[in-house]
């Protein structure tokens, strides 16, 4: 694990389908490649619906489609990097199949907008995330010769009333997004600038979406936003309120055997009321993904957390009191402009403080129009972010290890999500702390709830063998 392409959590450009669709012969093929954070996998959907309703069905193969659709992330340069190399290697379905429509969708088109059509010559549509219902329209204005673009950016778009097609879904463990936008402005994140002012979605519409997903058989949601603790929705009418700890409250209470996870916790936002109400149902998940970034306090700063080291521990400490078994994530970015030698010290120190189970870990990359790239130079040399990232990458798997480590011969409620890519003679599944469980399979099946003894581990997954209920 040294590179960070391993340990970046975007998913590279996995191609979504709804499966077991037969396909007209009347209808046109849409296909979907999507590429980045999971909020995008639930954007993908929401778009694969939003065509659905005007006779799009999805295809696997690009080389059938009508219409082909990238969904694109911009949080590094790399990730922009990967769709570009993408794109050119598209131009050969055009050679082919002159009348088919190319589309760049999601954070690039945003962030570019009609810059891409000069960069990207193969490119016919470009659709920001909050314009997505407009993608019928735009498509037929492309098939007109003209190119199509709606990178409006909304302070109500939810896609709220939108049934997301589940997409290659394993039919167990389900998305569902919350909120969109982020009001943080991070001053090295693109989001706010890509996915606009923060908005947070109808609860009565997310808790129906819960419902429907359990109704069919699903056995887990996720409630995704950039910063879930700061969910708030007024009822206009009856000036009832609605907070985080209250939703997750409202969708535990669907069924005691819906699990409910939720991402992103934002430190300076993540309350004890969230924490109680975790602590108080079984099926809310005892796992927080909390974002430290650095465990310095003048880079926090300068990062425009607003919050600083004494405030995340005190978060962390408020975690292990309430909840005692509560595993925690995080993401670090190493090499921010003008961190010292000391201050990359102190992140070091705070893994050390907290040990945590998994980490996403990134080397700072400069995004154009953010505050960082307006009032910082991006001044650690390449070499020296390489090293500092290693350094953390080495300790966040020695602390990986020590907490699967301390899982061995203890029994977990393990939810089975499919066949383990080993054996077929083996599944696969979660505990509540989100950690990956590899166990014979026997007689179970997906979406069984397993109890599992852990007999081996290394630093990523756990081995284990299934005992009575
Ligand atoms: N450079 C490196 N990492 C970044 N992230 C966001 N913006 C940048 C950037 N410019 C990381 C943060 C965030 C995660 C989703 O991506 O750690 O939490
Ligand atoms: Fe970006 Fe910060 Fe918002 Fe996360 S909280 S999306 S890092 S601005």
């Amino acid at each position: 694990m040294n590179s960070e392409k391993q340990i970046d959590e975007s998913r590279q450009g996995e191609v979504l389908v709804l499966e077991n669709v037969q396909l007209g012969d009347d209808k046109k093929k849409v296909y979907i490649e999507t590429y980045g954070c999971q909020m995008n996998f639930n954007d993908s959907e929401i778009v694969a619906s939003i065509l659905a309703d005007e006779q799009y069905a999805t295809t696997d193969s690009e080389k059938d489609a009508d219409i082909v659709l990238i969904n694109t992330c911009s949080i590094r340069d790399k990730a922009e990097q990967t769709v570009r190399n993408r794109l050119n290697q598209l131009k050969n379905i055009k050679k082919k199949k002159k009348d088919v429509k190319v589309g760049v969708i999601g954070c690039m088109a945003e962030r570019l907008k009609t810059k891409l059509f000069e960069e990207e010559k193969l490119v016919d549509i470009v659709v920001g995330p909050d314009a997505y219902r407009s993608l019928p329209e735009l498509i037929n204005e492309a098939n007109t010769g003209q190119k199509a673009v709606n990178v409006f950016l909304s302070k109500e778009e939810t896609y709220g009333e939108i049934k997301p097609q589940r997409l290659n879904s394993n039919g167990v463990t389900a998305f569902i997004s919350i909120m969109r936008g982020c009001d943080n402005m991070c001053s090295f994140c693109v989001v706010p600038f890509t996915r606009g002012r923060e908005r947070s979605r109808n609860p009565y519409s997310i808790v129906a979406e819960a419902k429907d997903v359990f109704d069919r058989g699903y056995k887990e949601v996720t409630l995704l936003g950039q910063n879930v603790d700061s969910f708030k929705w007024v009822n206009p009418e009856t000036k009832e309120k609605v907070n985080f700890a209250n939703l997750m409250e409202m969708v535990a209470k669907i069924s005691p055997n819906l699990r409910v996870r939720f991402s992103t916790s934002h430190p300076k936002d993540i309350t004890n009321e969230v924490l109680y109400t975790i602590a108080k149902y079984d099926n809310i998940c005892n796992y927080i993904h909390l974002p430290v970034q650095s465990g310095n306090s003048r880079v926090l700063k300068r990062m425009n957390r607003t919050y600083d080291r004494a405030w995340y521990k005190e978060r962390v400490e408020a975690i292990w009191r309430i909840i005692p078994d509560c595993a925690i994530s995080t993401d670090v970015i190493a090499g921010f402009c003008g961190e010292e030698e000391h201050e990359h010290q102190e992140t070091l120190s705070m893994m050390d403080f907290v040990k945590y189970d998994l980490a996403y870990m990134f080397k700072y990359s400069e995004r154009p129009g953010t505050l960082a790239e307006r009032k910082y130079k991006d001044d650690i040399p390449e070499d020296i972010k390489n090293r500092r990232l290693q350094e953390i990458i080495t300790k966040q798997q020695a602390h990986s290890l020590e907490r699967n480590e301390a899982h061995l011969d203890k029994v977990f409620n393990v939810l089975v999500e499919g066949t383990s890519k080993r054996s077929e003679e083996h599944i696969f599944g979660r505990t509540d702390q989100n950690k990956v469980v590899i166990f014979p399979r026997k007689k179970f099946q997906k979406g069984d709830y397993v109890q599992v003894k852990v007999n081996r581990c290394t630093s990523a997954t756990l081995f284990g063998e299934a005992v009575e209920n």
